[in-house]
């Protein structure tokens, strides 16, 4: 132990200073990294491929069965540990080989994630300068599809704001957790609600189109619903949520010992549809409004949605606000990932926050280029037929999530001792939880079953 004193002061220092400072901070940080991207970006045109209200409602359907009780998981784990996600697993299971392992693949995860999500969060970049200079405005649509494509197959500039997102990630990162995470997210939260409510506002009162597009979003037509839309929505609800790999367990770890973790996942989970429904409140009445295809893909927002702005009024200062709205959801997103991985390296080979945070982000990078390439250069290296870029989101949010999931509910349903989940929960007995009881129930079985069917429905097609 006394081989490196200077060391294991830090720990300690780091240990007493641990944490978000309030309950507000601790809920708007990690609803921060649930909203994101994946709410504004790839929860519109995952509805929009698949099938409309029904998959809105079995999404909404997932969140509340089991993505609610999975995000307590994390936060029961997280917290009780005090540690990092690997970190979390070794102190809980006593030092489990098998365990460790999976606080492992939950950084490898996060990785993965933060590889390819970082080059979408660069595309916000670009779209707000080029917002910014009215370079959306006034232009025909084949010049708005070309704009897009040309600039993601081009092997410099996607590259470029890439690697702008990552630093800037990394230096809220190196500020720290109270001074970097929170205070940042107390910040662009409220911000992002004020200018979502904002550009919902203007899509509604767009006439006739707005209702046509308000029955896509609300009314399920369940014929449209087939096996692999489920899957879709369960995947969706766990990328959106942040679930499943462990990023909640390091929030969670900073979570107050005096907060409710029941409350403030359903403040979080609350948050994180809100922004969801919203999202598709501002796109599809606008898409419907001008007449443009809802199931367009991953392109939905940049090349439909800079359409529509067009041909509104005002277009080129809601251009503005949107890509500014969007790239605001990817930070607070793009910090939760990084804190993950810096949280690991602090605290297992204890390395300064700041080393942490480079070569996290250097590595990242590395990994991260080969996705933003394989929209150009490298777009026919694929497997089965998907780019690297679809893989690393196919692999991530199809199957790496849920895996996951099931291992993290065995984890703590099956081999972690009740007593301890109940005391975590209830704050050392201070709280009555009424649910328990029924938390516990889908702790050990109707998430483990679920997530089961899921995974084999995915895997067998
Ligand atoms: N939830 C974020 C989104 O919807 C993405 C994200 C951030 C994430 N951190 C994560 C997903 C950790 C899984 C795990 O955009």
């Amino acid at each position: 132990m006394n081989r490196v004193p200077t060391m294991i002061k830090t720990t300690n220092m780091e240990n007493y200073t641990r944490g978000f400072s309030s309950n507000i901070g601790a809920i708007l940080a990690a609803a921060g990294g649930a909203v994101g991207l994946g709410n504004i970006w790839r929860f519109p045109y995952m509805l929009g491929q698949n099938g409309g209200g029904a998959f809105l409602l079995v999404y909404v359907f997932f969140v509340i069965l089991i993505g609610v009780p999975l995000m307590m998981t994390e936060f029961i784990i997280g917290r009780r540990a005090q540690s990092n996600v690997v970190g979390a697993y070794r102190k809980l299971s006593h030092g489990n080989k098998g365990w460790i392992t999976l606080g492992i693949f939950g950084i490898v995860a996060a990785f993965l994630i933060y590889a390819f999500y970082s080059v979408v969060a660069g595309w916000t970049l670009n779209y707000i300068v080029l917002s910014c200079r009215g370079h959306l405005s006034g232009k025909e649509p084949e010049a708005i599809t070309q704009l897009f494509q040309s600039f993601t197959q081009d092997s410099f500039w996607p590259l470029l704001y890439q690697g702008l997102f990552l630093i800037l990630t990394g230096s809220v990162i190196v500020m720290g957790v109270q001074k970097g995470i929170e205070k940042v997210s107390k910040i662009l939260m409220p911000i992002l609600f004020i200018l979502l409510i904002l550009m919902s506002v203007r899509s509604l009162t767009l006439g006739a189109g707005a209702k046509e597009g308000l029955a896509f979003l609300f009314n399920p037509d369940f014929s449209k619903l087939t096996g692999s839309s489920i899957l879709a929505a369960l995947g969706q609800s766990f990328f959106s949520l942040s679930i499943g790999m462990g990023a909640m367990v390091t929030y969670g770890s900073y979570i107050r010992k005096e907060d409710k973790l029941f409350n403030t996942s359903l403040w979080i989970a609350g948050c994180d549809s809100l922004v969801a429904i919203l999202a598709g409140i501002v796109i599809f009445p606008a898409v419907f409004a001008f007449g443009m295809n809802p199931a367009s893909g991953p392109e939905l927002v940049y090349i439909v949605l800079p359409n529509v702005f067009n041909s509104m009024p005002a277009g080129t200062l809601f251009a503005i606000i949107f890509f500014l709205l969007l790239g605001i959801a990817a930070l607070t997103s793009t910090i939760s990932l990084l804190e993950i991985l810096v949280a690991f390296g602090v605290e297992e080979f204890h390395w300064k926050r700041g080393v942490a945070s480079f070569f996290s982000t250097l590595l990242v990078f590395l990994i991260g280029a080969f996705c933003n390439l394989s929209f150009g250069p490298l777009k026919d290296a694929t497997l089965f037929g998907k780019t690297i870029f679809d893989l690393f989101d196919l692999i991530t949010a199809s199957y790496l999530m849920p895996i996951g999931a099931l291992l993290m509910t065995i984890f703590l349903g099956w081999f972690f001792p009740k007593v301890e989940v109940k005391d975590e929960l209830s704050n050392s007995g201070t709280l009555k939880v009424k649910a328990f009881e029924l938390y516990y129930f889908i702790l050990r079985f109707v998430s483990p079953i679920a997530l089961l069917i899921i995974i084999i429905s995915g895997i067998i097609g």
